[in-house]
Protein backbone atom coordinates (compact mmCIF):
# COMPACT_ATOMS: atom_id res chain seq x y z
CA UNK A 1 0.00 0.00 0.00
CA UNK A 2 1.17 4.05 -0.31
CA UNK A 3 0.00 5.48 2.57
CA UNK A 4 2.22 7.58 4.14
CA UNK A 5 2.71 6.78 7.96
CA UNK A 6 4.16 9.01 10.42
CA UNK A 7 5.34 8.07 14.03
CA UNK A 8 7.50 9.23 16.61
CA UNK A 9 7.31 10.46 20.21
CA UNK A 10 4.18 12.76 21.60
CA UNK A 11 4.73 15.94 20.73
CA UNK A 12 6.93 15.46 17.23
CA UNK A 13 4.22 16.83 15.52
CA UNK A 14 3.02 13.68 13.87
CA UNK A 15 -0.24 15.17 13.29
CA UNK A 16 0.22 18.69 12.21
CA UNK A 17 2.98 17.38 9.85
CA UNK A 18 0.56 15.37 8.56
CA UNK A 19 -2.09 17.36 7.95
CA UNK A 20 0.15 19.70 6.00
CA UNK A 21 1.84 17.36 4.03
CA UNK A 22 -1.90 15.94 3.32
CA UNK A 23 -3.28 19.34 2.16
CA UNK A 24 -0.56 19.84 -0.05
CA UNK A 25 -1.00 16.41 -1.81
CA UNK A 26 -4.58 16.11 -2.03
CA UNK A 27 -4.63 12.96 0.48
CA UNK A 28 -6.72 12.70 3.33
CA UNK A 29 -5.40 12.82 6.92
CA UNK A 30 -6.22 10.15 9.27
CA UNK A 31 -4.84 9.98 13.22
CA UNK A 32 -5.42 6.76 14.85
CA UNK A 33 -6.08 8.40 18.20
CA UNK A 34 -9.04 10.26 16.52
CA UNK A 35 -9.83 6.66 15.10
CA UNK A 36 -9.89 5.13 18.52
CA UNK A 37 -12.12 8.12 20.35
CA UNK A 38 -14.27 7.55 17.53
CA UNK A 39 -14.24 3.98 18.02
CA UNK A 40 -15.19 4.37 21.91
CA UNK A 41 -16.94 7.36 22.41
CA UNK A 42 -14.05 8.55 24.72
CA UNK A 43 -11.16 10.87 25.05
CA UNK A 44 -7.71 9.09 25.34
CA UNK A 45 -7.64 9.86 28.79
CA UNK A 46 -11.14 8.29 29.29
CA UNK A 47 -10.34 5.44 27.84
CA UNK A 48 -6.79 5.12 29.73
CA UNK A 49 -8.46 5.80 33.06
CA UNK A 50 -11.72 3.54 32.69
CA UNK A 51 -10.26 0.96 30.52
CA UNK A 52 -6.44 0.70 31.23
CA UNK A 53 -3.72 0.90 28.63
CA UNK A 54 -3.68 -2.77 27.44
CA UNK A 55 -7.18 -2.16 26.05
CA UNK A 56 -5.97 0.82 24.50
CA UNK A 57 -3.07 -0.82 22.53
CA UNK A 58 -5.22 -3.55 21.88
CA UNK A 59 -7.46 -1.15 20.18
CA UNK A 60 -4.42 0.56 18.35
CA UNK A 61 -3.73 -2.83 16.93
CA UNK A 62 -6.97 -3.18 15.75
CA UNK A 63 -7.41 0.23 14.39
CA UNK A 64 -4.63 -0.71 12.11
CA UNK A 65 -5.88 -3.78 10.77
CA UNK A 66 -9.43 -1.56 9.94
CA UNK A 67 -6.85 0.73 8.10
CA UNK A 68 -5.21 -2.08 5.78
CA UNK A 69 -8.68 -3.19 4.56
CA UNK A 70 -9.21 0.87 3.14
CA UNK A 71 -7.75 1.08 -0.24
CA UNK A 72 -8.55 4.92 -0.10
CA UNK A 73 -4.59 6.08 -0.49
CA UNK A 74 -4.21 8.44 2.74
CA UNK A 75 -1.61 10.39 5.47
CA UNK A 76 -1.99 8.19 8.70
CA UNK A 77 -0.48 10.03 11.48
CA UNK A 78 -0.34 7.09 14.58
CA UNK A 79 0.04 7.61 18.38
CA UNK A 80 3.47 7.29 19.77
CA UNK A 81 3.53 4.11 21.82
CA UNK A 82 1.90 2.39 18.45
CA UNK A 83 4.98 1.32 16.91
CA UNK A 84 5.89 -0.09 20.27
CA UNK A 85 4.35 -3.76 19.47
CA UNK A 86 6.18 -5.58 17.26
CA UNK A 87 2.66 -7.04 15.20
CA UNK A 88 2.22 -3.08 14.74
CA UNK A 89 5.44 -2.58 13.43
CA UNK A 90 4.34 -5.60 10.79
CA UNK A 91 1.30 -3.69 9.74
CA UNK A 92 2.72 -0.25 9.67
CA UNK A 93 5.18 -1.68 7.25
CA UNK A 94 2.33 -3.43 5.12
CA UNK A 95 0.38 0.39 5.26
CA UNK A 96 3.54 2.13 3.48
CA UNK A 97 6.38 4.07 3.95
CA UNK A 98 6.84 5.03 7.84
CA UNK A 99 8.65 8.37 8.57
CA UNK A 100 10.19 9.10 12.19
CA UNK A 101 9.63 12.35 13.55
CA UNK A 102 12.71 12.84 15.40
CA UNK A 103 12.42 14.59 18.32
CA UNK A 104 14.88 15.42 21.60
CA UNK A 105 13.40 15.96 25.16
CA UNK A 106 13.66 19.46 25.60
CA UNK A 107 11.66 20.07 22.41
CA UNK A 108 8.75 17.91 23.64
CA UNK A 109 8.96 19.30 27.05
CA UNK A 110 8.51 23.16 25.52
CA UNK A 111 5.50 22.21 23.23
CA UNK A 112 3.83 19.74 25.48
CA UNK A 113 4.03 22.27 28.62
CA UNK A 114 0.78 22.34 30.54
CA UNK A 115 -0.91 19.73 28.00
CA UNK A 116 -3.43 17.56 29.50
CA UNK A 117 -4.71 14.69 27.07
CA UNK A 118 -1.80 12.65 27.15
CA UNK A 119 -2.25 10.23 30.57
CA UNK A 120 1.55 9.05 30.57
CA UNK A 121 2.62 12.55 31.32
CA UNK A 122 0.42 13.65 33.86
CA UNK A 123 2.15 14.34 37.26
CA UNK A 124 5.52 13.14 38.58
CA UNK A 125 8.84 13.93 37.14
CA UNK A 126 7.37 14.80 33.80
CA UNK A 127 11.29 15.71 32.67
CA UNK A 128 12.59 12.55 33.65
CA UNK A 129 9.47 10.60 32.68
CA UNK A 130 10.17 12.27 28.82
CA UNK A 131 13.67 11.97 28.74
CA UNK A 132 13.45 7.96 29.25
CA UNK A 133 10.35 7.17 27.46
CA UNK A 134 12.54 8.51 24.22
CA UNK A 135 15.96 6.53 25.15
CA UNK A 136 13.71 3.60 25.56
CA UNK A 137 11.60 3.98 21.96
CA UNK A 138 13.98 5.49 19.88
CA UNK A 139 15.84 2.24 18.49
CA UNK A 140 11.61 0.71 17.85
CA UNK A 141 11.26 4.12 16.23
CA UNK A 142 14.01 3.42 14.05
CA UNK A 143 13.46 0.11 13.50
CA UNK A 144 9.76 0.62 12.24
CA UNK A 145 10.89 3.44 10.18
CA UNK A 146 12.02 3.50 6.27
CA UNK A 147 12.88 7.95 6.40
CA UNK A 148 13.75 9.70 9.66
CA UNK A 149 13.47 13.25 9.65
CA UNK A 150 14.60 15.59 12.79
CA UNK A 151 11.83 18.06 13.35
CA UNK A 152 14.02 20.08 16.38
CA UNK A 153 14.02 23.71 15.43
CA UNK A 154 12.16 23.23 12.50
CA UNK A 155 9.14 24.48 10.93
CA UNK A 156 6.23 22.63 9.38
CA UNK A 157 7.39 23.74 6.33
CA UNK A 158 10.80 22.81 6.19
CA UNK A 159 9.56 19.48 7.78
CA UNK A 160 7.06 19.06 5.04
CA UNK A 161 10.04 20.15 2.25
CA UNK A 162 12.36 17.65 3.54
CA UNK A 163 9.78 14.52 3.53
CA UNK A 164 8.75 15.14 -0.39
CA UNK A 165 12.90 15.46 -1.46
CA UNK A 166 13.59 12.15 0.25
CA UNK A 167 10.39 10.47 -1.12
CA UNK A 168 11.04 11.83 -4.25
CA UNK A 169 8.62 14.43 -5.22
CA UNK A 170 11.50 17.14 -5.80
C1 LIG B 1 0.87 7.84 23.58
C2 LIG B 1 0.79 8.87 22.66
C3 LIG B 1 -0.45 9.60 22.38
C4 LIG B 1 -1.67 8.72 22.67
C5 LIG B 1 -1.59 8.16 24.05
C6 LIG B 1 -0.32 7.34 24.31
C7 LIG B 1 2.18 7.19 23.84
O1 LIG B 1 -0.49 10.02 21.01
O2 LIG B 1 -1.74 7.68 21.73
O3 LIG B 1 -1.67 9.24 24.96
O4 LIG B 1 2.23 6.09 24.39
O5 LIG B 1 3.22 7.79 23.43
P1 LIG B 1 0.37 11.25 20.41
O6 LIG B 1 1.74 10.70 20.08
O7 LIG B 1 -0.38 11.64 19.18
O8 LIG B 1 0.43 12.31 21.43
Amino acid sequence: MKNVILIGFMGAGKTTVGERYGEKHGLPMVDTDWLIEERAGMTISEIFAQKGEDEFRRTETAVLQTLLSDTQEKVISVGGGLPLREENRRLLKQLGTVIYLEVNPDTVLKRLKGDTTRPLLQGGDVTRRVEELIAARGPIYREAAGLIVDVNGRSVDEIVTELEERMGFE
